[in-house]
């Protein structure tokens, strides 16, 4: 009776946004779910966000950045999203595996199966059930986030504009190799309309498993 369901996208590409609007409808519609997000959701992996996040930690290796998302990840979901897994709750969470692929594996070019394997270790091969991933250009997304002046900036933000379209790259490669688990949504259609695709797209797996 569970379900867990990851969104990915590059930065500004409006997943946040739009999941906001869907958890209300699902929770209206008397859905027990849990939203949590990565890295951090447990007080363990947030002091490991800090670590990894942190403006002044400029001389982050890529291996360690990668091994210390991975062990939040890990915290997370032993403390987590296993438990509410276990309890047959729809689980939400805003980035996951599949952001280590894009942003370490990928972008980082540490190679996206070096990636995998070390998440494959932290996560015992726990692979969402469906992954949402929010599609847009990341210079539109970079300029959103520009201008929202409450946003956090956080050290990869700092990045180039070149390191987020290789973000962009490595997801859409992603969404070739795993069709059947990453759905691609058009991120740049307004807001409302972006949130009822992906309400539909959430919908039509909860039936497919049976949950209705
Ligand atoms: P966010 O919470 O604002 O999305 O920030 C998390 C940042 O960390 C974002 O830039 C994406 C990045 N990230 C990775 O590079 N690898 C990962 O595995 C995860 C979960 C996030």
């Amino acid at each position: 009776m569970s379900l867990f369901i990851t969104l990915e996208g590059t930065e500004g590409s409006g997943k946040s946004s739009a999941m906001e609007i869907v958890y209300k409808r699902l929770i209206d519609e008397g859905y027990s779910l849990v939203k949590t997000r990565e890295p951090g959701g447990t007080p363990i992996s947030e002091q490991i966000r800090n670590v990894i996040l942190d403006k002044g930690n400029t001389a982050m290796d890529g291996r360690t950045e990668a091994l210390l998302y991975a062990a939040s990840r890990r915290q997370h979901l032993v403390e987590k999203i296993w438990p509410s897994l276990k309890e047959g709750k729809l689980v939400f969470c805003d980035r996951y595996l599949d952001s280590s692929l894009a942003y370490q594996g990928f972008a980082r070019g540490l190679g996206i199966e070096e990636v995998l394997n070390i998440n494959l270790f932290a996560t015992e091969n726990t692979f969402p059930d469906l992954t949402l991933l929010f599609n847009l250009d990341p210079k539109i997304g970079l300029e959103r986030i520009s201008k929202d002046n409450g946003r956090e900036v956080n050290r990869l933000d700092l990045e180039k504009l070149s390191f987020h379209q290789k973000v962009h790259q490595g997801y859409l490669l992603l969404a070739k190799r795993y069709p059947e688990r990453i759905k691609v949504i058009d991120a740049s259609l307004p807001l409302e309309q972006v949130a009822e695709i992906t309400y539909q797209i959430i919908k039509e797996k909860i039936k497919q498993n049976g949950h209705e």
